[in-house]
């Protein structure tokens, strides 16, 4: 059986963890592949929201186990909030996740590095998450780092003495003023690694290889999107792993003929949270109305995200990376209301008009080309019938899947798990 993928195809917040939600019904094994707290991935149904960082977003249904996998870097303190939180729904969460001991962990003086860096960087700062996720990256590739695997050995203790020890070292050759009290800070990370030694430590490659065998079906859950992919996004804004198709393998042990389709999802417009180029940006009212009507808040940090237009030159890139064989379209009901909806079909890029993405995107070197269509003013949310949508936004999906040369199976119409039209 094949391992089917679920990538954002932006840059990130697209509304993985709602239809990740929406397929595990239909799936055995969910498996997170990389990323970390950087993530938040939003669920809503029976009227309450919850929001995932660290664990996989098919934890809701019973039937299904949940993978986090070696790709991801896990902060223990933040996973233990997590787990606390969900207590109040799930009782038997301990059967229903099992954790790599492969994933790296993230250490109090990760985080301390990632805030240093920052600041250190002033305007021209990533716009980090400030999880420390580049330090724990950093230090898996550097080959210092912490496995969850090691938490189970006697001298982890010792082994954390030596890197913490390190990362002081470090933190003081940075110019800047990070207050931190290391003692606190470590009593937490502590009582968390206690609880999170009592989860289910697995070597989950293995666990995926006899899942496969068995014929169980297993979807792989991405975190951020494409365009912050360390290799293909627009560096170096950019997070510090592969989200695209390829991360799936490497952030599971799972071999590339083992994958079967893979699910991209964007919105009908584009978003972007912290720093770097985004060409179809919206600085003005339409810009604010849909941060306002699509509530472009992050769900991790709080951050007003940026909105614009949606941009095919980059979803084509998105698309072609990771050979998407489906696409799904969200929050296709905050462009109700809009006389016109543009979208950016090539770039203007010294002087000429291309349809690839360039090395360079940043604003000095292209402008975008938007085709215009006519909008719609009919309110989405309660429709649940594909032909019941209105004329212009079949029109706009049709226009896209041309451009993009691969289906839209799936629109989404609002945050609900029943807000969702699968054609
Ligand atoms: P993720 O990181 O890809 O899982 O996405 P986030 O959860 O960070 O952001 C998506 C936001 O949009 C969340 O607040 C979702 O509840 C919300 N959302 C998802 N799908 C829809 C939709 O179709 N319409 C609207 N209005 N909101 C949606
Ligand atoms: P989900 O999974 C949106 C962005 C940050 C910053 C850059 C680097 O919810 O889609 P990092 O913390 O990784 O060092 O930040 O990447 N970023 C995200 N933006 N959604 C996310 O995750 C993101 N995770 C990181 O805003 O620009
Ligand atoms: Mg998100």
């Amino acid at each position: 059986m094949a391992v089917d993928l679920l990538l954002g195809l932006q840059w990130g917040d697209e509304g993985k963890g709602k239809i990740v939600d929406v397929l595990t019904q239909k799936y055995d094994v969910i498996a997170r592949f990389q990323g970390g707290p950087n993530a938040g991935h939003t669920l809503e149904f029976d009227g309450i929201k919850h929001v995932l960082h660290t664990i996989p977003s098919g934890i809701f249904h019973p039937s299904a186990i949940n993978v986090v996998g070696n790709g991801v870097v896990i902060d223990p303190i933040i996973f233990k909030k997590e787990v606390d939180e969900l207590a109040k729904y799930i009782s038997n969460i301990k059967e229903r996740l099992v954790i790599s001991r492969k994933a790296h962990l993230i250490l109090p003086t990760h985080r301390l590095l990632d805030a240093a860096s920052e600041a250190s960087k002033g305007k021209a700062k990533i716009g980090s998450t400030l999880k420390g996720i580049g330090p724990t990256y950093m230090d898996k590739t550097g080959r210092n780092g912490l496995r969850v695997g090691d938490i189970e050995l006697n001298d982890f203790e010792e082994r954390y003495r030596n890197l913490a020890n390190k990362h002081v070292e470090m933190l003081s050759h940075y110019n800047v003023d990070i207050q931190y009290n290391l003692a606190e800070l470590e009593s937490e990370f502590f009582e968390a690694i206690a609880q999170l030694k009592t989860f289910s430590l697995i070597d989950s490659e293995e666990y995926l290889y006899q899942a496969i065998k068995a014929g169980k079906k297993v979807l792989a859950e991405g975190a951020q999107g494409s365009l912050l992919d360390i290799d293909f996004g627009t560096y170096p804004f950019v997070t510090s792993s592969n989200t695209t198709a390829a991360g799936a393998c490497t952030g599971l042990g799972v071999a590339p003929c083992h994958i079967g389709e893979v699910f991209g999802i964007f919105k009908a417009y584009t978003t972007r949270v912290g720093s770097g180029p985004f060409p179809t940006e919206l600085f003005d009212e339409i810009g604010e109305k849909m941060t306002q009507i699509g509530r472009e808040f992050g769900a991790t940090t709080g951050r007003r995200r940026r909105c614009g237009w949606l941009d095919l030159v980059a979803l084509k890139y998105a698309v072609q990376i990771s050979g998407v064989t489906q696409l799904m379209m969200m929050k296709a009901d905050v462009l109700s209301g809009f006389d016109t909806i543009k979208v950016c079909t090539s770039y203007s890029y010294q002087g000429e008009e291309i349809t690839h993405l360039p090395y360079n995107i940043e604003e000095q070197n292209v402008t975008p080309i938007y085709t215009e269509m006519k909008g719609w003013k009919q309110d989405l949310t309660s429709i649940k019938q594909y032909e019941q949508l209105p004329k212009e936004l079949l029109s706009y999906i049709e226009f896209l899947e041309k451009n993009l040369e691969v289906p839209i199976t799936l629109v989404s119409v609002g945050p609900d798990r029943t807000q969702t039209i699968l054609r």
